[in-house]
């Protein structure tokens, strides 16, 4: 078989490589990939990226086409949202991901609110505005802390917690009127602000049924002890000690069936991935967001403990035989690292010479890249905030915590940053 991976970061490092396990599969290309991905050296198999950038459907439609790609995996939101599961499609290409009337899950979260409402899925308070005027007067009278989120896609720093009235003035100032998220700021969801451990539990779709992933958690500020701006995600660990019996149960009964459910009863059957951003508040688990594709840095600490062939489960999801499989994850754990380059998310340098690949075996440790390029010299250099996701697997999670952050040590490259507490809420479980 032949793959296409569509994306360009971490996430579609952790896929190609999951994919390449497949013994099913005899080439994977990745558009446009990164330099980790085009360096992949995998027994049996041909790797390579095509420098097709992700929004660009109608060439990627036609090189699947030239090229006799069997099967097509997307990666990343913004094509989802944008609607390139039905450009394929509408070719008679074979595609994993929701089309576009279904990636509205995350592509607007008034949408995904008011989805949640109507079906009775448990979710914070919320109220949505489409100017900043009743924004304001609305939050005159609200209890802070409070929440604002642009309602469409902000690569996951849409998102405001406002401790006081000035603060969330200020902040529908950001999000409506100058735009700082571009049009995802033309609706704002004012949101009850809520407290309790976080969880991201990852599952497969194919329209009726659910199966779920093995859970882990994101650390998604800057800076040690959730301190520092939002980023993409500084690192994971998986499973989470906090996903009980007791919330899956929950969650099976009041969350993930119920979701598929609502989408299918509003006509947009959702097949792909689903990502519930769940808070496990006081009282009992709650969804902050969903998305429709793998997380990031999650997919790099699941993927590799899932021991599925992946193509039969995507497969599955795309003929609606889901329900024939059992998924089967590792009896252990995962922790990953992201090295980031100081200065993220604001502003960083790239460019920069990495060094120290040698040490990953692929099979423990993985270096799974997300912001690198080659150089002239063909070396391979920073190229993004983020730039590696160092994952570990180990018996548990304390060792596998060791064995990442003593990874993080073989990759050197000038002005290299990572958390030092990823993982840190393991010892209080
Ligand atoms: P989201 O992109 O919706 O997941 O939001 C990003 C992050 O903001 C979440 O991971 C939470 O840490 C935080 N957050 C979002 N919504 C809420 C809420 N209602 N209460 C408290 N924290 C929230
Ligand atoms: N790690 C969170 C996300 O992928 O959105």
């Amino acid at each position: 078989m032949k793959v296409l991976v569509v994306g360009s970061g971490g996430r579609e490092h952790a896929i190609c490589m999951a994919v390449a396990k497949s013994p099913r599969v005899e080439e994977i290309i990745c558009a446009p990939g990164n330099a980790g991905i085009a360096s992949m050296e995998v027994e049996g198999k041909k790797i390579s990226c095509e420098k097709i950038g992700a929004m660009e459907f109608d060439k990627l439609v036609a090189f699947a086409k030239d090229n006799q790609v069997d099967f097509t995996i997307i990666g990343m939101d913004d094509p989802l949202v944008g609607g390139i599961v039905d450009a394929f499609e509408k070719e008679g290409l074979k595609v994993f991901g929701p089309r576009k009337n279904a990636a509205i899950l995350e592509g607007s979260k008034a949408f995904s609110k008011d989805l949640m409402k109507k079906y009775d899925i448990p979710t914070a308070g919320y109220e949505t505005f489409d100017n900043p005027e009743d924004a304001l007067s609305y939050l005159e009278t609200a209890k802070m802390p409070i929440v604002l989120k642009a309602d469409g896609l902000a690569l996951g720093k849409g998102v405001l917690i406002c401790n006081t009235l000035e603060e969330a003035k200020e902040g529908v100032k950001e999000i409506m009127t100058d735009k700082k998220f571009g049009d995802a700021g033309n609706h704002m969801v004012v949101e009850e602000f809520m407290t309790g451990r976080e969880v991201s539990v990852l599952s497969f779709v194919d329209g009726n049924s659910i199966q779920i992933m093995s859970s882990a958690q994101d650390h998604k500020r800057a800076g040690d002890g959730d301190t520092g701006l939002n980023t993409g995600g500084m690192g994971t660990f998986s499973p989470s000690p906090f996903y009980t019996k007791e919330v899956d149960e929950f969650c099976k009964k009041y969350i993930y069936q119920k979701t598929v459910d609502a989408m299918k009863s509003e006509g947009r059957e959702f097949k792909g991935v689903i990502f519930f951003g769940l808070m496990l508040t006081e009282d009992g688990p709650k969804v902050l967001e969903y998305n429709a594709r793998f997380g990031d840095p999650e997919a790099q600490v699941v993927l590799p403990r899932m021991k599925n062939d992946i193509i039969d489960v995507m497969e599955a999801c795309v003929d609606g035989t889901l329900d024939q499989l059992t998924l089967e994850f590792e009896d252990n754990a995962a922790v990953c690292v992201v090295l980031a380059s100081e200065g993220y998310p604001v502003s960083y340098e790239k460019g920069y010479k990495i060094t120290g690949f040698d040490k990953f075996d692929n099979e423990d440790y993985f270096c799974f890249h997300a912001g690198t390029a080659f150089n002239e010299a063909g070396d391979i250099v920073t190229n993004g905030g983020r730039v590696l996701g160092i994952t570990a697997k180990g018996s548990d999670l304390k060792t596998a915590r060791e064995e990442a952050y003593k990874a993080t040590e073989w990759i050197d490259f000038a002005n290299k940053y990572k958390r030092n507490d990823i993982g840190k809420a393991i010892d209080e479980a």
